[in-house]
């Protein structure tokens, strides 16, 4: 009888486990790269992460910059959707303000997990342009707890400035802004646990590997490399840059600005891989915050119940193509960015290869969260148990539309030689990546720069983007795919060009917008010669008018909505909505 009743008592309290909702941990850290290796220098997430969920080796951001990145994270909107597409306003005005203009600040994530009883809490960089001036105009709405860096002092790693809850903002002077960071996440994540009603979020935001900015006496900012902390400072002193054949090559690559870089001499490559290790260096202190995050999630035994989401707002290079660090471009190196998952259901150790985009995590947590998702989301949620993953390899998309308006910056603070700056204007491009997750039969960027140079690189034979297929002097192959080289790129042109503007499940289905009748579903069934005529010579091709540092339409060309769009049997986009 007695133990009837305790078997009862424990089945209720494990029922009563089930039915909490999980909890959500997402730590994202501030420009950290998949490509220069850094995931090989994080041995406790290694540990905790990694081995221990799955690896999206295919998940992008959609804007290589930081705010356009984390506005998108935050409300599962591309950027031409939320017109924050800078960091700083080109157009005199504030992109947090934009933000908040637009009606975002009361419809993004946290004001929708709350609504569905979560705590929230977030510390670090929210977003640029929330600075010390406006923290208060409004406050970022929807969390329980929070604690933002804020400009300018955002990447100042001796001398941040902080802001929690309603209180004015703490400038801090000498302690390193990892370790207030972590005290900080710590922090929330103890009172998140000291509620047992509430499921939780916790956004934790560190800016490392970002370079360090730095005021000097005469008020001027400089860029300089991260700084780690004291303890962190001598490990791998030979770490280098990996050598990849895209690394400071003899010959010219990549297009527009890029392609006109001179090869970086002995000095630069030098400097430039010290900055890389000051990068790894100051990653320490997130490696050892996961490992303090799972022990007390652990300690609690709520890590069962817990999803932890780990990525980066945007990648990074550091010499490929001959640039200088930064991001900001479309290539692989800054725009395929580390993303991990442990939970519930995921399969522990796993690598997906299915694509998934920055714009696909707002729904994601909507789903573990138990939220409708909404249908102004411009993505869709990740795939996370081995069944879900299964299916997406036959079902998913297989496409990211990444896209860019405005400047290129430099950010690694080298001493510059031969004249070259450390802005690059007229940064604005669309592009995509479609890969064929099932058989691998394809794996292709595509782009156009706003002075209608065109790029394309077949990935699965040159993975490191070093033969434009659609340079003057390229010499192509005759077919690709079996079809002519001219009926491929046909395709990926009016892929981009549904893309490029598009809205809400369109952005998942593109295909559908270009064959309503459901028959086509990736590149390979649009490959179809009997298109062939619609794509290469009806449809109308992605163009810029001029260069813009902003989203401004009439720069941008034939539109899908308005103008752009004829169907293959003849018919426009206004007729079908
Ligand atoms: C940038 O683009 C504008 C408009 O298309 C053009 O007039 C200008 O010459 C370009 N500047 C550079 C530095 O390429
Ligand atoms: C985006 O914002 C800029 C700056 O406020 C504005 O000039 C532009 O018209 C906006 N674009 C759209 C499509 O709303």
């Amino acid at each position: 009888m007695r133990l009837t009743a305790s078997i009862l008592a424990t089945w209720l309290q494990l029922s009563a486990v089930l039915a909490k909702k999980p909890n959500i941990v997402f730590v994202l850290t501030d420009d950290q790269d998949l490509h220069l290796q850094s995931m090989d220098y994080v041995p406790l997430i290694k540990k905790h992460l990694t081995d221990k969920g799955t690896s999206y080796k295919r998940h992008y951001c959609t804007t290589s910059q930081c705010c356009p990145s984390r506005v998108t994270l935050w409300t599962g909107k591309l950027a031409h959707n939320t017109n924050v597409t800078d960091v700083l306003p080109p157009w005199g005005k504030l992109m947090f303000l934009i933000f908040v203009d637009q009606g975002l600040n009361e419809n993004w994530l946290p004001v929708w997990l709350q609504e569905a009883g979560y705590d929230t809490y977030y510390t670090g960089k929210l977003f640029n342009s929330h600075s010390v001036d406006n923290y208060d105009k409004p406050f970022p709405a929807g969390w329980t707890g929070s604690d933002f860096l804020l400009d300018p002092f955002t990447y100042a790693y001796m001398t941040p400035w902080y802001q929690r809850n309603r209180e004015p903002p703490v400038a801090y002077d000498g302690i390193n802004t990892q370790t207030l960071i972590s005290e900080k996440a710590l922090g929330f994540l103890d009172d998140a646990i000291s509620n047992p009603d509430k499921p939780f979020f916790i956004g934790i935001a560190p800016i490392a590997p970002h370079s360090n900015m730095y005021i000097d006496e005469n008020d001027v900012r400089h860029w300089g490399p991260p700084i780690p902390l004291d303890k962190h400072a001598h490990l791998f002193p030979d770490a280098q840059v990996p050598r990849t054949p895209n690394f400071n090559p003899d010959v010219e690559s990549g297009g527009s600005w890029v392609r006109g870089l001179r090869k970086q001499d002995d000095d630069v490559v030098e400097y430039n891989d010290h900055y890389y290790r000051e990068r790894l260096r100051s990653l320490q202190s997130v490696d050892e915050l996961v490992d303090d995050v799972i022990k007390r999630l652990e300690a609690a035994k709520l890590l069962d119940n817990t999803y932890i989401i780990y990525t980066s707002d945007n990648g990074f290079h550091i010499g490929q193509h001959r640039m200088q660090p930064g991001k900001m471009c479309g290539y692989e190196e800054d725009i395929n960015v580390p993303l991990i998952i442990r939970g519930p259901g995921v399969p522990k150790g796993e690598v997906s290869n299915v694509v998934t985009a920055h714009v696909d995590l707002a729904p994601t947590i909507m789903q573990l969260a138990g939220i409708p998702l909404r249908d102004d989301f411009d993505g869709a949620a990740i795939p996370l148990t081995k069944p879900e993953q299964k299916k997406a390899v036959n079902k998913r998309q297989e496409h990211v539309t990444v896209e860019f308006w405005g400047m290129a910056y430099m950010e690694g603070g080298v001493v510059f030689r031969g004249g070259e700056t450390d802005v690059v204007l007229n940064n604005t491009y669309k592009s995509l990546r479609v890969i064929d997750v099932k058989k691998n039969d394809y794996n292709f960027y595509y782009s156009i720069w706003c002075n209608n140079e065109h790029e394309l690189y077949d990935m699965k034979t040159d993975p490191y983007q070093m033969t434009n297929l659609l340079h003057p002097t390229a010499k192509p192959p005759k077919t690709i795919l079996g079809r002519p080289f001219e009926a491929v790129v046909a395709r990926l042109d009016a892929l981009l060009f549904v893309l490029k503007s598009c809205k809400q499940k369109t952005c998942v289905e593109p295909w559908r917008a270009l064959h309503p009748a459901g028959n086509v579903d990736n590149l390979k069934d649009a490959l179809n010669q009997r298109f062939d005529d619609f794509y290469i010579k009806q449809q109308k091709k992605v163009r810029f008018e001029r260069c813009e540092a902003g989203l401004i339409i009439d720069a941008e060309g034939p539109q899908f909505e308005t103008d752009g769009l004829l169907y293959r049997d003849g018919s426009s986009w206004s007729e079908w909505t």
